[in-house]
């Protein structure tokens, strides 16, 4: 059967506009989450790379040396702090970042402060201070005091080889120790050099050097002292105390005038008398005679001349000078007075001894010193000994060893304990009394064979004897 029939069915309009519906929702809803995504994102990634991007700047302006950015900067950080009131690895990278900055800003000032020190040191520093290059020794700065010392104005001195300027040995500076650099360490490379300014007038100074980096390249710091004026005052000392050697020689010198002045007069006696007696005297005595007169004339002249020699003042010119001859020279002089008094002299000499660098009547001058020291010691210790007539004897030593010429003046004469040995080279100490010793014997002694690179080395026993042995660089 048919009743009827039900159509069923839904308006499709309906659910198209449904579907719409429900699409549109849809749609706007994820779009609306996409959006805030991005924009949290978005706020998100600001908030931690503009920090970055803020150091980013900040740095690269510091690596080009404008450290007046990081006041911005601090006040940046300082703002960050307060927004959020955590400590994240941002803020923290910030912080180190300031830290580093402020601690090269501080350095930095250290740094100026220290090189405006040393700059105010060798601009305003009394002495002469030149910097050279290491290989060529050729000036590449000096300082107001090298100018006006030297009489170059720093122009004039700049490009100059420093030993130029003076009788500096070019090895001693090239062999400054490089390894050390960064020590510091100064080294003395010569002492009393002659040097001469501009106009050729001399000067003396001691010089220093000390390696450094220089524009990039190897650099010598030479600093010298002018001490003309002291070698000045040291030679007029040296000459003072020869004037009263000469005046302890001219006794020995007496002496000596005396035995040819009395040859000559007993030659002329025999003349005479010949002459009185109407006798002729035969040619060959004649002849002899003259001979022997000439011969004594001659060995007064050479008397005279080793006096004269002995009291002119020594030039600065080193010459070579073999030892024996100033011990000779002495000797002959006062080794009459000595035997007198009763002490022995003996003799032990090198023939073949190389030659040393100095003067010979200043080498004279320390032989003597030694020579007359000994004989006191030795007169004092007869002294106390009430007298005796014991072997008294000064022992002369010349021997070369390895590189050096030694000399040894030995006396058995009163000694020395360690107490005095540490005073003797003193200006003006002395054990003797008024009028005997003045006490600058053995300190210009000392100055004499210091200045020609010698060394003294002193050995001596109470009550027994004194040896003095002075050694000097051989000239090869
Ligand atoms: N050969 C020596 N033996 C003992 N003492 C010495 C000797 N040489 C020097 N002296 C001591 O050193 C001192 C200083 O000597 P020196 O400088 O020559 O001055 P001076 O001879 O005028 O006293 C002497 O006074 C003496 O005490
Ligand atoms: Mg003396």
């Amino acid at each position: 059967y048919r009743i009827g029939s039900v159509h069923v069915g839904l308006k499709k309009q309906h659910i198209d506009q449904l579907i719409g519906k429900l699409r549109i929702t849809f749609l706007g809803f994820v779009s609306a989450v996409i959006i805030l995504f991005f924009i949290i994102s978005h706020l998100l990634s600001k908030y931690i790379t503009r920090p970055i991007t803020e150091l980013t700047k900040v740095s690269d302006e510091i690596s080009h040396g404008n450290f007046d950015i990081m006041h911005t900067l601090s006040y940046d950080i300082k703002s960050w702090d307060h927004n959020e009131g955590v400590k994240d690895e941002v803020q923290q990278l910030s912080n180190s970042f300031m830290n580093m900055t402020n601690r090269i800003m501080d350095s930095q000032a250290k740094l100026k402060e220290s090189e405006n020190k040393y700059r105010s040191l060798f601009t305003g520093g009394p002495n002469p201070i030149f910097v050279l290059a290491r290989e060529t020794l050729g000036i590449l700065s000096a300082n107001p005091s090298a100018e006006e010392t030297y009489g170059y104005t720093k122009e004039e001195l700049i490009g100059k080889i420093f030993t130029d300027l003076g009788s500096f040995e070019l090895d001693e500076i090239q062999q400054v120790d490089f390894q050390d650099q960064n020590s510091g360490k100064i080294t003395s490379i010569g002492s009393k050099i002659q040097c001469h300014k501009k106009g050729g007038e001399l000067l003396y100074v001691n010089v220093h050097a000390c390696p450094v980096r220089y524009q990039d390249m190897d650099a010598v710091i030479i600093a010298t002292t002018d001490i003309t004026k002291m070698v000045e005052k040291d030679n007029q000392l040296i000459q003072a105390s020869k004037m009263t050697t000469l005046g302890e020689m001219s006794a020995g010198i007496a002496h000596e005038l005396n035995q040819p002045l009395n040859a000559i007069k007993m030659g002329n006696e025999f003349i005479d008398m010949m002459i009185e007696k109407k006798k002729k005297i035969p040619d060959k005595d004649l002849l002899q005679i003259v001979k022997e007169v000439s011969s004594q004339v001659d060995r007064a002249v050479d008397i005279i001349r080793r006096l004269r020699d002995f009291g002119r003042k020594a030039d600065f010119t080193k010459e070579k000078v073999n030892i024996n001859k100033p011990v000779q020279d002495v000797l002959d002089i006062i080794g009459r007075q000595l035997r007198l008094q009763n002490i022995d002299i003996q003799l032990n000499i090198d023939e073949n001894i190389p030659h040393i660098l100095a003067h010979r009547n200043r080498i004279e001058q320390v032989i003597f010193n030694l020579i007359t020291n000994g004989r006191d010691a030795i007169n004092q210790k007869s002294e106390e000994a009430g007298g005796s007539n014991a072997k008294n004897r000064i022992l002369i030593e010349t021997h070369a060893l390895d590189d050096q010429v030694m000399l040894t003046v030995s006396d058995t004469g009163i000694g020395m304990d360690t107490i005095l040995k540490e005073r003797i080279f003193e200006a003006f100490f002395t054990t003797k009394k008024m009028g005997e010793g003045m006490g600058l014997g053995l300190s210009i002694t000392n100055g004499i064979v210091e200045d020609y690179g010698g060394k003294i080395n002193i050995e001596s026993f109470e009550g027994q004897g004194t040896s003095f042995c002075l050694s000097f660089p051989a000239v090869i």
